[in-house]
């Protein structure tokens, strides 16, 4: 046998059956955004490296040291897509809609990251998010939180919550980075190697440092929420109003900074209480203000969140196709041909049904268990007498039960409603 052809470290396929935790858990997306008015956008890939660097930011994780870029063959620099924020902004500013008009846009498809693989984290991985482009106000804000916590509900996710901080604005924040850089500084021997050097740049990110040091150097760091102006405050108020008067379960964190530039006021994370180790954000978000103009477009404010298919298939569990309502069963030419003609019809009708129609010559016995592996509710049994009589016989692969139904029977096409656990 010839060697197998190996995949790529951090790269995976998605077999089923959890490829269908994966559907179902689109499907919830699908079905939860569009009630609040988001339409599917379908973005490439691959993206100039120069959307990436200008949108996440130059000095981030993902830009510095976590991107898949290289020359194409006109020696232009591209960068598979690390995530889908600056695609979509990108795509917006080219749009019709690009002059400063709302936009409801939501994606999902694979993102790459150079990461080191681990549990919960892999170098391609699947989102699923959502942006609301164009207006301001803490109302949309609440509006999108809102949709996170209700496709979490939609998709049976249990045991995640919401937390909530404000980052401020390009108004107040600078004063709020002056006084932890100062904080910081009087701590610089208690950091670790990454946070000392980004200090400066990032102080920020230094509060949501894993490392044991930073983490109790950042102790009694100064918060962010009590530097927020009028106005931030104002909106973070909002929002918090918002969702409580939607229903929605949410804590208010002041460390949350996250890891990408382009965040302004309101940020947000999803996080799992359990069985996902380390790795335990599904979901994070937020606004970003700025990011339309630093595009070419007007000053367009936005905010979006996006989720981690493969850390919520994780929580879901495990998923399996519905067995069968029927199985065919049919010994001999004619009647093979007449459950060929009987499957294709419940198929047409939404019903699902399975044959073993590669079971040329398989005895009536192996075709009975067949039946009882799949699952199935019950199985038609075609033979020569029923190709006479013109009824088939039915038997509840349960109870062992047998019946007679006319071929022609509405009762085969009533899918759901035909189950015989209801009956009698
Ligand atoms: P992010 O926090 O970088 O935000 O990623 C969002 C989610 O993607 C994470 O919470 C996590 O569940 C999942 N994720 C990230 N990296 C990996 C990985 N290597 N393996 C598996 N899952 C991963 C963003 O991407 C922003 N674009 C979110 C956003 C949208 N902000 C505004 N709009």
């Amino acid at each position: 046998m010839a060697d197998k052809v190996k995949i790529i470290k951090g790269f995976q396929d998605v077999v089923p059956p959890l490829s269908l935790a994966y559907s179902r858990l689109e499907d919830a997306a699908r079905s939860v955004f569009e009630r609040f008015g988001f339409q599917e956008i379908r973005l490439p890939v691959l993206e100039r490296t120069e959307l990436f660097a200008r949108g996440i930011g130059e000095g981030t994780d993902i830009v510095e040291k976590e991107m898949y870029t290289f020359p194409d063959r006109r020696g232009r620099s591209l960068s598979l897509r690390p995530e889908g924020t600056a695609s979509v902004v990108r795509a917006y500013v080219q749009s019709d809609l690009g002059k400063g008009e709302p936009a409801r846009w939501y994606y999902r498809g694979p993102m790459f990251r150079y990461e080191r693989p681990q549990k919960g984290r892999y170098r391609q991985f699947y989102q699923i998010g959502a942006e609301a482009i164009g207006l301001p106000g803490p109302g949309t804000d609440g509006e999108v939180v809102t949709m996170l916590d209700r496709f979490f509900k939609e998709a049976g996710v249990k045991g995640v919550r919401l937390e909530i901080n404000s980052l401020g604005c390009g108004k107040c924040r600078p004063a709020y980075r002056a006084a932890l850089i100062a904080y910081l500084e009087k701590r610089r021997e208690d950091l670790c190697e990454d946070c000392a050097r980004r200090m400066v740049r990032n102080p920020l990110r230094v509060l949501d440092c894993k490392v044991e040091g930073c983490r109790s150097a950042v102790k009694a760091a100064p918060l962010v929420l009590d530097f927020l102006d009028d106005d931030c405050r104002e909106h973070f108020e909002g929002l918090k109003g918002d969702l409580d008067a939607a229903g929605v379960d949410y804590s208010v964190n002041p460390l949350i900074v996250r890891g990408l530039d382009y965040y302004t006021r309101t940020v947000f994370e999803a996080l799992a209480d359990d069985g996902l180790g380390s790795q335990n954000a599904v979901g994070a978000g937020g606004r970003y203000d700025g990011l339309v103009e630093e595009f070419g477009g007007p000053p367009t404010p936005a905010i979006g969140f996006a989720v981690g298919v493969e850390r919520l298939a994780m929580l879901a569990g495990e998923t399996a196709l519905a067995p069968p309502r029927f199985f065919i069963i049919a010994s001999g030419e004619k009647p093979r041909e007449e459950g060929i003609r009987l499957l294709a019809r419940l198929r047409d009708e939404g019903v699902s049904a399975a044959m073993l129609t590669d079971g040329a010559g398989k005895s009536f016995k192996a075709q009975m268990k067949a039946a009882a592996r799949s699952g199935a509710l019950e199985a038609i049994i075609i033979g020569e007498d029923e190709i006479k009589s013109g009824e088939y016989t039915v038997k509840n692969m349960k109870d062992g039960v047998q019946r007679k139904i006319s071929g022609t029977s509405p009762e085969f096409f009533a899918g759901a409603n035909n189950n015989p656990e209801e009956q009698g």
